[in-house]
């Protein structure tokens, strides 16, 4: 008999992220709860694929059940794909992140100044094994500075054209609808309940 799953581990320490991945699964039926006790696995990965399998195995592993991870970032054009997979790490706060990436761009005309943001999630079980992954992604384009207060890390300056706002002046239901979180939770949503 195939067991259906319908509460899954968040592999996460991380507010923000908990915040929305709970208001996107609240009316699914679908619950999550956090991972219990010490758990900061090391992002050891090239890749965010490679990140959120680590994540997600960690938290299995701790709950002995399947957790579901998850690793995003923001990916320049003009930067190489910086900062990529180090977008966390790229500078000591949310703060001296944005500045940071606002003077790497500071020549850079705005038609040159796209970019996406990423999201990679994989469930695994305590055994190690990857039983779906999937990525969502969501287009942009980074302007020259901070605009709204919603959200976190780079969201002031993610610029979305289809609703004309950066990411910071969505409510959370909006930016979960377009965002690469949403994107991706969703597709694991339709996995689990099919
Ligand atoms: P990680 O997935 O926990 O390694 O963190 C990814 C980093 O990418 C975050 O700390 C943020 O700096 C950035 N990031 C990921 N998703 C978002 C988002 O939805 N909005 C703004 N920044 C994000």
């Amino acid at each position: 008999m195939v067991q259906k799953i319908n509460t899954l581990v968040f592999a996460t320490k991380n507010k923000n992220k908990l915040a929305e991945v709970i208001n996107i699964l609240k009316e699914t039926g679908v619950t999550i709860c956090g991972v219990e006790g010490e758990f900061d696995p090391e992002e050891t990965g090239a890749t965010f694929e490679e990140n959120a399998y680590i994540k997600a195995f960690e938290a299995a592993k701790i709950m002995n059940m399947p957790a579901f991870g998850d690793d995003s970032g923001l990916v320049v054009d003009a930067l190489d794909g910086r900062p990529g997979v180090y977008s966390s790490r790229y500078a000591e706060n949310d703060k001296k992140r944005i500045e940071k990436l606002l003077e790497e761009l500071k020549d850079v005309p705005q038609k040159n100044r796209t970019a996406r943001f990423i999201c990679s999630m994989a469930v695994v079980n305590p055994e190690g094994e990857t039983l779906f992954a999937c990525q969502g992604v969501c287009e942009g384009l980074i302007i020259d500075s901070s605009k709204g207060s919603n959200g976190f890390g780079y969201d002031p300056i993610f610029f979305i054209p289809e609703k004309n706002a950066t990411m910071a002046e969505l409510t959370m239901d909006e930016k979960n609808t377009v965002s690469h979180r949403g994107k991706a939770l969703k597709k694991i949503i339709e996995w689990l309940l099919n």
